[in-house]
């Protein structure tokens, strides 16, 4: 059953396309395990998916935005923009802003040359920003292809990109 929050929830702007969006979640019973398909007529749409798409499905099927990012950078059907071979994104949502996230920003951009929403020359590393993962209990947090990684310092993230 749809719930009353989520049939109130407002889309990312106005653009009529949200409106196919609305409807194909409400035929799915704006259920959680709809997820996928709300993401590909997201991105059918508008042709990618940006953080406020993502934030808008995670909020109105109620599935936690660290589940929508995992699942939209580790299908690579999906597309985000920009679109690097590997995706890394920073949460800088409240509680990961305090405990460091923005060190992991300047890192990435003082050894990669990388800033947020940016792509690494060579085509493999994009590298996004979220507000909230809904993991902030492990602060800060980041998503590296799919997967959620807590507590990250300057000197981790490093070497968990260095691995892909
Ligand atoms: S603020 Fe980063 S996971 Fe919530």
């Amino acid at each position: 059953m749809p719930t009353a929050t989520a049939r109130s929830l407002a889309p990312p702007s106005d653009d009529k396309r949200w409106r196919q969006v609305e409807v194909r979640m409400r035929r799915l019973g704006h259920r959680p395990d709809g997820l996928i398909e709300v993401l590909h007529t997201v991105q059918e749409l508008f042709g990618y998916l940006d953080e406020d798409a993502l934030g808008y499905v995670s909020r109105s099927l109620g599935v936690p935005p660290s589940k929508v990012f995992g699942v939209a950078t580790f299908y690579s059907h999906f597309m985000l923009k920009p679109q690097g071979l590997h995706t890394c994104v920073v949460c800088t949502g409240t509680a990961c802003y305090i405990n460091g996230a923005r060190s992991l920003l300047a890192k990435l951009d003082e050894e990669l040359g990388l800033k947020a929403g940016g792509t690494t020359p060579d085509g493999q590393l994009s590298l996004l920003q979220a507000r909230c993962l809904g993991a902030c209990s492990m602060a800060p947090a980041i998503v590296v292809d799919g997967q959620v990684h807590g507590r990250v310092t300057p000197g981790t993230v490093l070497a968990l990109l260095e691995h892909l």
